[in-house]
C-alpha cells in the first residue's frame, strides 16, 4: 500500500481503492477524490463544503485553530501595520509585493480607471432613494459588462488584466455614488490627486459647498479595514465568484454574483448586526443579562460579532481593529464613547465566561469594524458595501487564478431525495 494514500473499502462489494493524499505548503493535507465516482459509482455528500477543498489556491491561507491569516504567505498583522491597500491589491493579484517601480505603475493604472462611464450614473436614478446600497451595487457592478465590451474575453490575458483594474478602480466610485444617491447629495467625481483610500472617503463625505478634511488617523483606520477584508480564501462570496466565473461568464457578472452572496447577515452583514445589538443592550449594567440570554439554548439571541466558522481562536483581524478603534475614538475625542465601553465590557465578560471559553467563541472582525466605521460617520447600511469594496480585489484575484488554472465549469452533485420517477397525472386524476 503506497504511502500518502487513503484506502477506501466499499463494504458492499469488498472493493478497495487507494486515493492519493496531497499536501499543501500549509494546513492539513487533502484526499484527492476526483476519481471517486469512476471507481465506486458513488458521490460524496458534504453539505456546505465543510470538509471539501473546492480548488487549489496560492492566494490566502487561514489556520483557524491558531488564529493565523496569510496573504500570499505574509501575516495579516504585518500587512495591516506596514502596507498600503494598493500594495496588498498588487500582492493578491500578482503573488509578490511590488518594488517601487511596479508599485508606481500599478497605482497610476488604478488611479486612471477611477471614473465611471457617465451613463452609468444615470442607472442610479432608476433606483428608489431608500434602496439598500447593496441592491444598487449588485446591479451597477453587473451593468459594467454592458459598458466595457473591450475587456470581456476571459481567455485573453490583456482583457483579464484590464477588467481587473476596472473593477478595483471603480468599486469605490460605485460604492460612494450608491451612498450619495441614498442621502440625496450630488455624486462626487474621484479626485486622482488623493490616495485610493482617501479618495474613497472623499467621494463618500465631500460636498460641493464645503472643503473636505479628514484626519489621517481615520484614513489609516479605513485603510486597515480594507486590508483586513481584502481576501479570506474560499468563503461563500468568493466561492460564488469562482463558480459563476467557471462558466466563463464575464468578470463583472461574476463579481456582481459575489456581491449578492456577501450581502447576507451570516456573511458580510454581521457588522451591521453588532451595532444593532450594542444599541439594544445600551448600558454596561445590562451586559450580564445579555450574556445569560446568549448562553440560553432556548433563546435565539446570540452575541453578534462572536464566534466564527473557521477561527476557533482570537480572529487576528479583530485584534488589529480593536487597537484601531481605540486610536480612532481617541482622535475624535470620544475615548469614553459608551458604545465602545460597552463593547469592551462585553468582550471582557465573554472571555472570562466558561460557556464562551469552552466553545472557543472569540470576537471576530465584525465586532470592531462596525464601531470604527460608525465613528468615521459611515451609516450601518453601508458597512457591507465597504466590505465589498475591500473584497473586490480578493474576488478578482481568485477569479483570475481559477480561469488561469483552466479548471472548467464547476458542477457540484447532489443526493436526490425527491419523488421517484412517476407518470404524468392528468388534471382530472389529481386529488
Ligand atoms: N453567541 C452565543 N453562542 C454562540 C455564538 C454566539 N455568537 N456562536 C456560537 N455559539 C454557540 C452555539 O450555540 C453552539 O453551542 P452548543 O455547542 O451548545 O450548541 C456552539 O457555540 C457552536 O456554535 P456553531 O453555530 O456550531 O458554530 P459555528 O462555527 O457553526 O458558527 C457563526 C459560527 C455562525 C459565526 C456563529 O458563531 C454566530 O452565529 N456568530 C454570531 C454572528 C457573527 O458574528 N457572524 C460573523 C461571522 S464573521 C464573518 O462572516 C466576516
Amino acid at each position: 500500500m503506497a504511502e500518502n494514500t487513503l484506502t477506501i473499502r466499499d463494504n458492499r462489494t469488498g472493493k478497495e481503492v487507494e486515493f492519493p493524499i496531497q499536501s499543501g505548503t500549509e494546513g492539513p493535507p487533502v484526499v484527492d477524490i476526483e476519481k471517486f465516482y469512476k471507481e465506486f459509482g458513488l458521490f460524496t455528500l458534504d453539505p456546505g463544503f465543510r470538509s471539501t477543498a473546492s480548488c487549489k489556491s496560492r492566494i490566502t491561507f487561514i489556520d483557524g485553530e491558531a488564529g493565523v491569516l496569510l496573504y500570499r504567505g505574509y501575516p495579516i498583522e504585518q500587512l495591516a501595520e506596514f502596507s498600503h491597500f494598493p500594495e496588498v491589491c498588487y500582492l493578491l493579484l500578482n503573488g509578490e509585493l511590488p518594488n517601487e517601480e511596479q508599485y508606481t505603475r500599478f497605482v497610476n493604472t488604478v488611479t486612471n480607471h477611477t471614473m465611471l462611464h457617465e451613463q452609468i450614473l444615470n442607472f442610479y436614478k432608476g433606483y428608489r432613494r431608500d434602496a439598500h446600497p447593496m441592491a444598487i451595487m449588485v446591479g451597477v457592478v453587473g451593468a459594467l459588462s454592458a459598458f466595457y465590451h473591450d475587456s470581456l474575453d476571459v481567455h485573453d490575458l490583456r482583457h483579464r488584466e484590464v477588467s481587473a483594474f476596472r473593477l478595483i478602480s471603480k468599486i469605490p466610485t460605485i460604492a460612494a455614488a450608491s451612498y450619495k444617491y441614498s442621502i440625496g447629495q450630488p455624486f462626487i467625481y474621484p479626485d486622482n490627486e488623493r490616495s485610493y483610500v482617501e479618495n474613497f472617503l472623499y467621494m463618500l463625505f465631500s460636498v460641493p459647498s464645503a472643503k473636505f478634511k479628514m484626519s489621517p488617523v481615520l484614513v489609516r483606520a479605513m485603510e486597515q479595514i480594507l486590508i483586513l477584508h481584502a481576501d479570506h480564501e474560499q468563503n461563500a462570496s468568493t466561492s460564488t465568484v469562482r463558480l459563476a466565473g467557471s462558466s466563463q461568464a464575464n468578470p463583472f457578472a461574476a463579481a456582481s454574483a459575489g456581491i449578492g452572496a456577501l450581502w447576507g447577515p451570516a456573511h458580510g452583514g454581521a457588522n451591521e448586526a453588532v451595532l444593532d445589538m450594542l444599541a439594544e443592550i445600551r448600558s454596561v449594567d445590562r451586559v450580564p443579562e445579555y450574556i445569560m440570554r446568549a448562553k440560553n439554548p432556548q433563546d435565539p439571541f446570540r452575541l453578534m460579532g462572536f464566534g466564527h466558522r473557521v477561527y476557533k481562536n482570537y480572529d487576528p483581524r479583530a485584534r488589529i481593529l480593536k487597537k484601531a478603534a481605540h486610536e480612532v475614538l481617541a482622535e475624535l475625542g470620544r475615548g469614553n464613547d459608551p458604545i465602545f465601553k460597552l463593547a469592551l465590557e462585553l468582550e471582557k465578560i465573554a472571555q472570562e465566561d466558561d460557556y464562551f471559553v469552552k466553545r472557543k467563541l472569540y470576537p471576530n472582525v465584525d465586532f470592531y469594524s462596525g464601531i470604527i466605521q460608525s465613528a468615521i460617520g459611515i451609516p450601518n447600511n453601508m458597512f457591507t458595501v465597504i466590505f465589498a469594496v475591500a473584497r473586490m480585489v480578493g474576488w478578482v484575484s481568485q477569479w483570475k487564478e481559477m480561469i488561469e488554472a483552466g479548471e472548467g465549469i464547476g458542477r457540484p452533485r447532489q443526493l436526490y431525495v425527491g419523488a421517484p420517477s412517476r407518470e404524468y397525472l392528468f388534471m382530472s386524476e389529481r386529488k
